[in-house]
């Protein structure tokens, strides 16, 4: 199978989170017990992918690489680059060209989350189509602040639109997107928006116009949060910590998930927890370590 690259990109402004991003990236703020960045980083590894492309503000490249270091300790490969400006969404590939090289690659947005029982099997089926690529429809009563898209009855995007003022669905596309390696090229070729931005829309449209663009719907048990705003911060702060309180198991964690992967040892893992062991989360870790069996 051919390889798959992940890009996190976690620039942007901000500006919605303000103050609370004057000085620090949003996506280091606290989702509940983890760093938001976790989470995006979480999804790449659930769909099998160990190297990512991290890009981030000038200003807080030195935070990121000071949190996740060249990504080892789970057993991945983390390479950093710096967004000059907010350009938009579909720069990522032009900036990560050469950490792309031939390879396909999946794009996550550094403050998006994903939960669900079935999550697992919908992105290694993602990862795995290597001819088409494929985004995520996902129902949301305010389809008019996402990219809005609609589909035919075989799952092929026939319209998507960002945030438009009348949505013809309620799918709101969420910001992960699996891409064939042609995104780079398609990418370097889009023009910038009325707001001056590359916009990933344009990037989709263009592989809709190839027939190349596969839409799964993400159903009623899964949950996404875009967690860019006061409010969405708690409210995914309030899931996390409510479903990890009544279950006794970690939401995305990504040192749990490496070592179920495979990708670091058990005692790896302890190691990990070393840390963290005033936390709940570190407490976890451990006895995770020290357990016979897997919790899952
Ligand atoms: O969250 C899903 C939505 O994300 C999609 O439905 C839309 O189609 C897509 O355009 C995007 O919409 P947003 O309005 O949420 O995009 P925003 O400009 O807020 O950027 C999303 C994240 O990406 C944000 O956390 C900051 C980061 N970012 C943004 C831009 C424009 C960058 O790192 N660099 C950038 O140049």
């Amino acid at each position: 199978m051919k390889n798959r690259k992940g890009i996190i990109l976690a620039g942007g402004s901000g500006t919605r989170l303000y103050p609370l991003t004057m000085a620090l990236s949003k996506q280091l703020m606290p989702v509940y017990d983890k760093p938001m960045i976790y989470y995006p980083i979480y999804t790449l590894m659930l769909a099998g992918i160990r190297e990512i492309l991290i890009i981030t503000t000038p200003r807080d490249n030195a935070s990121f690489r000071e949190l996740l270091g060249d990504g080892s300790k789970w057993g991945m490969r983390f390479e950093y680059m710096i967004q000059e400006n907010p350009n938009g969404l579909a720069e990522a590939f032009i900036l990560g060209a050469d950490f792309i090289g031939e390879d396909n690659v999946a794009l996550i947005l550094g403050d998006n989350l994903f939960y669900g029982e079935s999550l697992r099997k919908i992105l290694t089926k993602a990862n795995s189509d290597e001819d088409n690529s494929t985004i995520f429809g996902y129902q949301v009563k305010d389809p008019e602040r996402y990219g809005v898209v609609e589909t035919d009855e075989e799952g092929n995007a026939i319209s998507i639109i960002e945030k438009p003022e009348h949505p013809r669905t309620n799918l709101a596309v969420p910001g992960l997107y699996f891409y064939t390696n042609d995104v780079v090229e398609i990418a370097r070729n889009v023009q910038p928006s009325e707001r001056g931005e590359l916009e990933i829309t344009s990037v989709n449209e263009e592989y809709m116009r190839r027939k190349q663009l596969k839409v799964v719907k993400l159903g009623r048990g899964m949950a996404w949060f875009d967690t860019g705003t006061h409010d969405a911060l708690i409210e995914t702060a309030q899931f996390v910590q409510t479903i990890q309180k009544r279950q006794g198991l970690l939401i995305c964690s990504p040192d749990e998930l490496a070592f179920e992967n495979g990708w670091i040892t058990r005692s790896q893992l302890a190691e990990l927890s070393v840390p963290l062991k005033k936390t709940e989360y570190g407490q976890s870790l451990k006895a995770l370590a020290e357990g016979d069996e897997m919790p899952w």
